[in-house]
């Protein structure tokens, strides 16, 4: 997993919950790199978890909303540091349903080690958005963090909310214009 991930984590980490919570959490995970990440680095996506669980014991948080909020956190900080990515852009689902073609394919030709999830538009009306997400990490409440950060981003007014689909190893989220 792309250091930028661990980096901008530690970041919420530490303004929310303080300097010495970042500390504790390295403590409890232990991770086998030794936890002092970089941007541009490359580093084991069990680390990110590792973090994430010591982080819910520490706050008596569950863990998806930890990554929910993670999510929210990370999008806008990828509006700062990826600014040509929004060059234009005026509408959350538009967005979002390039996520894969537009967005990721980008990502990827930065990155070319990145590991990314699979995103398959389902439905794109003009008030709503079927996506599935499909990913080996199953990092879906990342993803639905991220969502909301996105809408959030572009002014609101869109509800998110998952349903059940066969296969079960795609999780399907639906956006609608409220
Ligand atoms: C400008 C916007 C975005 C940029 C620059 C971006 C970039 C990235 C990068 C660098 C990673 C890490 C890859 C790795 O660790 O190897 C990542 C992972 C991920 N991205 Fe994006 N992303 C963006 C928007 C989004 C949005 C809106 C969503 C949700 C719809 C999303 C869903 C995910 C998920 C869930 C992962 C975790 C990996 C997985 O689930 O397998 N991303 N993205």
């Amino acid at each position: 997993m792309k250091g930028v991930v661990f980096t901008e984590f530690l970041e919420m980490v530490e303004a929310r919950f303080g300097a010495d919570r970042v500390d504790d959490i390295l403590d409890d995970a232990q991770p086998a790199s030794g936890g002092a990440y970089t941007a541009v680095g490359t580093y084991p996506h069990g680390e990110i978890v590792a973090l994430v669980q010591a982080l819910a014991v520490r706050t008596e948080t569950p863990v998806p909303a930890l990554l929910r909020a993670f999510g929210e956190h990370l999008f806008s900080r990828f509006v700062q540091a990826y600014p040509r990515f929004f060059v234009g852009m005026t509408d959350a689902l538009v967005f979002l349903a390039g996520i894969e073609d537009v967005i990721h394919a980008e990502v990827l030709k930065l990155y070319p080690d990145a590991e990314l999830p699979r995103f398959h538009v389902v439905l794109h009306e003009p008030q709503r958005l079927v996506l599935d997400y499909e990913s080996s990490r199953h990092f879906e409440d990342l993803a639905e963090g991220l969502m909301r950060g996105c809408v959030a981003h572009f002014g609101g007014g869109i509800q998110v909310h998952r349903e059940a689909v066969a296969p079960a190893h795609r999780v399907r989220f639906v956006l609608e214009r409220s």
